[in-house]
C-alpha cells in the first residue's frame, strides 16, 4: 500500500483500481490479468503488484490515480466530534478538504490532541481491533493530586464500569496534578473513568501520540497534515 504522496505503506495494484471506482475485487482482478493496466509502458498482469512511489498506473490508456490512500495527523480542537457528519455538533471533517476521510477511533467531544485520519478503511480497522494493542498516550490534568500509588494501581488494572478490568496501563507523573497515560485499549471515556475509579476526575485531556507517532506540536488545534515517511514506517511496523 502506499500512501498519498508522501507514504511509503505499500498497496497491491488491484486496491488502487478499486480505490479508483473500476469494480469490485474481483472485477479489478480481471481488468489487471486480461492485459488492460499498464505501469509506465509495461502491462502489468498481477493483481498483487505492489505499487512504488513513482509508479503510474493507466487502465486503457487513461491515467489514473495511483496514490488514492492519504494519511493525516490532526490536532484535534476542543467541542468537535470525531465524525464525518454531525447535525448538532461541529465535526472534524468540517475541517478538511478532503471529504472523503474519517476519523480512525475517537476522541470525546472535550478531548485534543492526536486524531488520524484517512480513507484507507483497511488500515483504520486493522489499527482499530482490540487485539492489535495500538498505543494511545494522554497528556492528563486532574482536580484532585495524583497520589504516588497510582502508578501501581494503573499497572495492575483499574476497574471501571463496576466490573471491568482495564488492561494494565502506564502511569508517569509530570507533577502533582498532572500525568502521562498509556493505554492499549481504548473503552469509552476510558481515561476519565480509570480516573473516577480513584475518586479522581480529569479536567483536561490531550492525546500525545497514536500508533507510535507523536503529535505534531506545530499543528494548531484544528490544523492537519500528511503523515510523513518517516511517521508511515512507524504505523507500518505498528501492525507487522
Ligand atoms: N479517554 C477518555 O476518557 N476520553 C477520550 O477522549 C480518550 C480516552
Amino acid at each position: 500500500m502506499i500512501a498519498g504522496e508522501e507514504g511509503i505503506l505499500i498497496k497491491y495494484l488491484y486496491l488502487i483500481l478499486m480505490k479508483n471506482q473500476l469494480g469490485n475485487a474481483k472485477q479489478c482482478k480481471n481488468l489487471i490479468k486480461k492485459g488492460h493496466v499498464f505501469i509506465h509502458e509495461q502491462c502489468i498482469y498481477d493483481p498483487y503488484y505492489l505499487i512504488k512511489k513513482e509508479d503510474k498506473i493507466y487502465v486503457d490508456g487513461n491515467s489514473i490515480n495511483a496514490h488514492p490512500f492519504q494519511y493525516f495527523m490532526m490536532n484535534k480542537p476542543q467541542g468537535y466530534i470525531c465524525a464525518s457528519y454531525d447535525k448538532e455538533n461541529p465535526y472534524l471533517l468540517q475541517l478538511m478538504k478532503e471529504k472523503d476521510c474519517y476519523c480512525v477511533g475517537r476522541l470525546d467531544k472535550d478531548t485534543t490532541g492526536f486524531v488520524l485520519l484517512t480513507n484507507d478503511a483497511s488500515l483504520s480497522k486493522k489499527l482499530l481491533l482490540p487485539q492489535n494493542h495500538v498505543e494511545k498516550v494522554y497528556q492528563v490534568k486532574t482536580k484532585y493530586p495524583i497520589f504516588k500509588n497510582y502508578k501501581t494501581l494503573f499497572e495492575q488494572g483499574i476497574i471501571i464500569d463496576k466490573t471491568y478490568l482495564c488492561q494494565p496501563a502506564k502511569l508517569e507523573m509530570i507533577d502533582s496534578y498532572q500525568c502521562h497515560v498509556t493505554l492499549h485499549e481504548g473503552k469509552y471515556h476510558q481515561v476519565k473513568k480509570m480516573f473516577m475509579s480513584l475518586s479522581n476526575e480529569v479536567v483536561s485531556l490531550k492525546r500525545i501520540s497514536f500508533a507510535g507517532i507523536l503529535l505534531d506540536e506545530s499543528l494548531q488545534p484544528g490544523e492537519y497534515r500528511h503523515l510523513n515517511e518517516e511517521e508511515m514506517t512507524i504505523l507500518e511496523k505498528c501492525l507487522r
